[in-house]
């Protein structure tokens, strides 16, 4: 039931605050704004060397993002490959090692070999599902479910935002149980965690400012997304979702990477989506955009009014965030730009919402 909405992807799109609220709180003590697992570690976390991640499409994007989370609040060290790669690598793996999958269906293809590829060499496989009776999370030893309810749309939305919520209480769990995380910082980390759904609904209730850049990005046949730490596996994401939703080409790089090869591209025809939350990196990727300005670039700004006065370069578009959204979770909320860039661009060219052409909502084939 889509209810007044024109398309399952709009509703899973203003479910999050709703879904990505109700995950953290299975994953948090909200009384005294701590994590708690509903789960124990049945591996030692204190003796993990590192942690190898696979998953497909944007459930791997959502683990490329926790890399910056695993690695700086539990100081583990992160391998991650997509599915269909890491299944094939013959990877060698850390002695009890720990394996996280992570699939909205829990039944695609290449992650489910990528569990049993990392079984089978002896890791304990935690999954990051939100379909408890998938085959993906039969075959796991952990399982820990994304609250998001059932996903229609092809294009993943909710569940995205969910793992992300996931992964974030997680690394906050490892860093407590590994002794490098104090308890006054996790605190601290879980305060901007609990802010991200108001914020999200803060994101979603501005709109309709969405649509006029969604127009201008119709309108091109290449679009280039940027972005900095956790923000590049967000342009990754961005770009996934222009590309199925609208069938337009996109790329997403790292913003430090652009002079290394794609800056070649710049020129007014193709619009470049800076993704510049305001984080310890945002200087740099301003720089990065002044960069593209300087060479008559298409430039559409998602991020604080900061970061806006800081560029004072000429923008053809901008869409406006919260001035403090979430610090180091910041990926949870700007998340949500991107989807709905998407979102307004496919139905401003009247493209399948839902149901783009030529994919399925879940791969079971390899
Ligand atoms: O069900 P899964 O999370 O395992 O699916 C993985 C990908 O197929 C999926 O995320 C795909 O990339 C989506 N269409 C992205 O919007």
């Amino acid at each position: 039931d889509k209810g007044h909405y024109r398309h399952y992807m709009a509703k899973e799109i203003h479910e999050q605050p709703e879904v990505v609220g109700r995950t953290l709180a299975h994953y948090l003590d909200l009384a005294s704004g701590t994590v708690r697992l509903p789960f124990a570690f049945d591996f030692d976390a204190r003796a993990l060397s590192r942690v190898t991640i696979s998953a497909c499409g944007t459930a791997f994007y959502a683990g490329l993002l926790a890399r910056y989370w695993l690695e700086r609040f539990a100081r583990l060290s992160v391998d991650i490959d997509i599915a269909s790669e890491f299944r094939y690598r013959e990877a060698p793996l850390p002695e009890r090692g720990l394996m996280i999958v992570v699939s909205q269906s829990g039944e695609t293809a290449d992650t489910l070999a990528a569990l049993r590829y990392a079984r089978a060499h002896g890791q304990h496989v935690l999954s990051i599902v939100n379909v408890e009776t998938s085959t993906i999370a039969r075959e796991s030893d952990t399982v820990a479910l994304t609250l998001a309810g059932p996903e229609i749309g092809v294009a993943s939305t909710k569940a995205f935002t969910c793992q992300l919520a996931v992964f974030a209480c997680l690394a906050l769990a490892l860093g407590r149980a590994r002794g490098v995380l104090t308890e006054e910082r996790e605190k601290e980390l879980v305060a901007e965690l609990i802010a991200t759904p108001g914020l999200m609904a803060q994101v979603l209730k501005d709109e309709a400012r969405i649509e006029p850049v969604a127009r201008d990005v119709a309108r091109a046949s290449s679009v280039l997304y940027l972005g900095r730490g956790p923000s590049y596996p967000l342009a990754l994401e961005g770009a996934l979702k222009l590309k199925e939703l609208s069938y337009i080409h996109a790329e997403g790089y790292a913003a430090g990477e652009l002079k290394h090869g794609p800056i070649a591209l710049i020129d007014f025809s193709i619009p470049v989506v800076v993704l510049a939350p305001h984080d310890a990196s945002l200087e740099k990727t301003v720089s990065n955009l002044q960069e593209v300005a300087a060479r008559g670039g298409h430039l559409i700004l998602v991020g604080p009014n900061s970061a806006k006065v800081a560029a004072a370069a000429d923008l053809a578009g901008f869409i406006e965030m919260p001035e403090t959204a979430a610090g180091a979770f910041a990926a949870l909320v700007y998340a949500l730009p991107a989807q709905l860039l998407a979102y307004h661009v496919s139905v401003f060219m009247g493209k399948d919402v839902d149901q783009p052409r030529n994919l399925a909502k879940s791969v079971t084939v390899e």
